[in-house]
């Protein structure tokens, strides 16, 4: 979809108004006061994401009318409205939607509108072959009648594209997107100035990463680590702040097999390695002016005769030896060796992983939180404030010691699971038994958040691209000059 920001209405055959809560009483069109009863009727009350749509003749010609509401008028409700808005009419027959603010709207506001329509109208089509005529989209362009957007805007498309990507790796099979194939597709962003390095299996073998290397070795899809690397400081550079993806590219939960039901789910066991990957895009698109790492852990868990068993002992990247009771909770396995390689590469002062770890987030927090831990106040309160403004929220979880012996093992280090009981919080110290003393260090476990079973503000059902924002945010609030 084409979005673009024009001085004054351009003919379209859709109309569509922007209204704030309340008032709306004097629309500029002849048809005005025929519109605003039918709104009345219908209960439209100009409420964020509300919409109300007719036809009316403006101009000899029969036109598509639609109000969509702003609400209270914050950069989040001017972003609801534009969702609203490809939401009615992306497969509705308007082709091309000329958009007005009702008693204007700044052009930072207009940019968020903006930001809200091509987010709620991204879709995935790649595998349809035999698509009914009238489910296909038909908006291809939406004209904003708007001045002074540019700036914003060149901001918030950097980031559209950022969660579009996340969400392309996110929907992608695991036939399809499998390490090295996840790599190939990130490969466009060197195009943005985006450095790419990539260790193999050989390469990951020589370093001692046991632990990601023995989740790997049931796939015939040999491990990736990938390594993206921005610097918008004109070489001023100093320490990355760093973040970490889990990207199990598919996670049958190896010999400790999941259950058949609900297992396909499970090819978007790669969104914490998707929303760092789509992260970078934003930032290099954006050319934010900080230097950040972006670091996937890709492998597939898959059973097999080679697999690793229940029992197995492996011995990470640091050192420590890993007692695996359970092959299912192979995420952990793969980040600690992903955030032992960050350390001795890039002396981080702070990284922050993100991960779809555990069910037991998912019972306690739903679809509108990610669990946060931090052993950081300050980055833990500054991961919250990013995650209200990018609309990707946390709650914060506590660790400590009592958690933490949870997972002594009788015969290694440490055991990859605790017992019935806080599975995410365990789940969490033992990633933190990885990080260096002095480094600041948070987990967001995302695994309620990667996918939606029901269209959200700005998302449809499937993947939601959550975390891009929130990385994005917290960059430019707290490592931007
Ligand atoms: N990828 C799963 C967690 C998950 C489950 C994410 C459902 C999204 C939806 C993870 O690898 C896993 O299997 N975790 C286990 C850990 C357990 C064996 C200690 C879990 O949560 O059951
Ligand atoms: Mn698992
Ligand atoms: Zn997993």
């Amino acid at each position: 979809m084409e979005i673009a920001f024009a001085p004054v209405r351009p003919d379209a055959d859709t109309l569509v108004f922007a209204v704030p809560k309340g008032g709306f009483d004097a629309l500029p069109i002849s048809a005005a006061a025929t519109l605003a009863a039918g709104a009345a009727a219908a209960r439209f009350t100009g409420e964020a994401g509300g919409s109300f749509e007719s036809f009316a003749e403006e101009g000899g010609k029969v036109l598509r009318i639609v109000l969509v509401g702003t609400g209270g008028g914050s950069e989040t409700d001017f972003e609801r409205a534009g969702a609203a808005l490809t939401a009615r009419l992306l497969t509705s027959g308007a082709s091309h939607a000329a958009v007005e603010f009702f008693g204007g709207a700044s052009g930072d506001k207009a940019a968020h509108f903006a930001l809200g329509a091509l987010l709620r109208g991204w879709r995935i089509d790649t595998y349809r072959t035999r698509q009914p005529e009238k489910a296909k989209p038909t908006l291809t362009k939406l004209s904003i009648v708007a001045d002074g957007a540019d700036a914003e805007w060149q901001r918030l498309s950097a980031i559209a594209d950022g969660v579009a990507f996340a969400r392309e790796l996110v929907s992608e099979p695991a036939n399809i997107l499998y390490p090295e194939s996840f790599v190939e597709r990130c490969r466009h962003l060197e195009q943005l100035g985006v450095k790419i390095s990539v260790l193999d299996k050989a390469a990951m073998a020589e370093l001692g990463m046991g632990a990601l290397l023995g989740v790997a070795q049931g796939s015939v899809r040999e491990p990736r680590l990938l390594a993206m690397e921005w610097d918008g400081t004109n070489g001023a550079g100093g320490k990355p702040v760093v973040f970490v993806g889990k990207g199990v590219t598919f996670d049958t939960g190896g010999i400790s097999l999941k259950p058949g039901a609900g297992m396909e789910d499970m090819k978007w066991d790669m969104g914490g390695a998707g929303a760092v990957a789509g992260a970078m895009k934003a930032l290099a698109g954006r050319k934010a002016k900080a230097r950040v790492v972006g670091i996937c852990g890709l492998v597939e868990n898959m059973p097999d005769g080679n697999a690793q068993r229940p029992g197995d002992i492996v011995t990470s990247m640091s050192g420590q030896t890993i007692e695996v009771i359970n092959t299912d909770a192979e995420g952990r396995l793969v980040l600690c060796d992903v955030i032992t390689w960050a350390q001795k590469t890039y002396a981080p002062e702070v990284i922050i992983d993100l991960a779809t770890l555990t069910g037991a987030m998912i019972v306690a927090l739903g679809d509108q939180y990610a669990g946060l831990f931090a052993n950081d106040e300050g980055l833990a309160e500054d991961l919250i404030a990013a995650g209200k403004v990018a609309g990707d929220q946390l709650w914060r979880f506590p660790l400590g010691d009592a958690y933490n012996k949870l997972i002594d093992s009788p015969i290694a280090d440490m055991k990859n699971m605790g017992a019935r009981y806080a599975g995410s919080i365990t789940a969490a110290q033992f990633i933190k038994r990885f990080v260096d003393d002095g480094v600041k260090w948070a987990h967001l476990d995302i695994a309620g958040m990667v996918w939606a079973d029901k269209p959200g503000a700005t998302w449809d059902k499937g993947a939601t691209g959550y975390g891009v924002r929130l990385i994005d945010q917290l960059v430019a609030d707290k490592y931007e000059g």
